[in-house]
């Protein structure tokens, strides 16, 4: 099903869990935990319209932060793309996994997040003004780049360039290093161009998972914009 590679390679079931059942992240010390709710039993609290308005614009049921969504990539999903995903999320079969519903905030969290002052605020909204496309590009390069947009941009920037925390993932530039056929195996099967998996796994872990699923054409559109870039 289109709408389950989709969703796969933007990342939602990677977060979400398998089946999207749900996942919770591990407790701070101020007692925030972080949810990547079940969609299989909160999807009922959505339209499709709403759906399309969390993806695009951040904005959840009750009008929260989604907070812990990378909204700045999902904001260049095109329309045709978030009809598949909901489609995907339509047919889930419901699980009732036991985990917790939704995130719980600290005091301070909740507050920082109901100002507007948390310092990862942007990541949850759309860059202003932006238009999704009918449809994803079909010209190549155009089709490397939205593909890089909306499946690279969470972890190597929203620019591409790296986040610039060290040790986190590092701006693109390094996928010119690559070959055309180094950058399909890293694709396909997480093998970095030196061999063997990436230096924390992440990469390596991601591709294998996510970035399988993108079809012979995708890999070679990404990798002709990134070497473009
Ligand atoms: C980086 C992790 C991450 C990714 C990727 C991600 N999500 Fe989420 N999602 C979360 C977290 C965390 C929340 C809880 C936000 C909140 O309400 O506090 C959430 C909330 C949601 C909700 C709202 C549930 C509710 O209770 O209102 C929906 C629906 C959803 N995600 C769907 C998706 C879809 C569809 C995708 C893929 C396009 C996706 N998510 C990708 C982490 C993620
Ligand atoms: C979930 C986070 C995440 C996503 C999404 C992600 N990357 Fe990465 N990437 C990393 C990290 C972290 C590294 C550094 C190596 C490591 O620790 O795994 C990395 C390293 C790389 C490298 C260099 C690998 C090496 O060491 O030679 C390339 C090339 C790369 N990523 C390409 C991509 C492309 C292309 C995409 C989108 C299709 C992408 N990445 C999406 C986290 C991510």
């Amino acid at each position: 099903m289109e709408g389950l590679r989709v969703a796969t390679r933007v990342g939602c079931n990677g977060c979400h869990g398998a089946d999207a059942a749900g996942r919770s992240f591990s407790k701070d010390k101020d007692g925030t935990l972080i949810v990547a709710p079940n969609l299989s039993t909160r999807r009922h609290l959505y339209t499709d319209e709403g759906l399309a308005a969390l993806l695009h614009e951040g904005r959840t049921h009750d009008g929260h932060v989604p907070f812990g969504m990378p909204i700045q990539a999902f904001q260049h999903l095109s329309h045709r793309e978030v009809r598949d995903i909901v489609a995907w999320m339509r047919s889930l079969p419901e699980v009732a996994n036991g985990s917790e519903e939704a995130s719980t905030w600290s005091p301070a969290l909740a507050a920082s997040l109901a100002d507007g002052s948390h310092p990862w605020m942007g990541d949850m909204r759309p860059t202003p003004g932006n238009q999704p496309a009918p449809e994803p590009p079909v010209e190549p390069v155009a089709l490397g780049r939205h593909l890089a947009m909306t499946s690279c941009s969470e972890c190597h920037g929203w620019d591409l360039n790296g986040f610039g925390d060290p040790g986190a993932a590092p701006s693109l530039v390094v996928a010119k290093a690559y070959t055309d056929e180094q950058f399909a195996r890293l694709m396909r099967t997480g093998e970095v161009a030196a061999g063997g998996p990436s230096a924390t796994g992440l990469m390596s872990g991601v591709s294998a998972f996510r970035f399988s699923v993108m079809s012979d054409a995708e890999v070679q559109a990404l990798k002709a914009y990134l070497d473009g870039r």
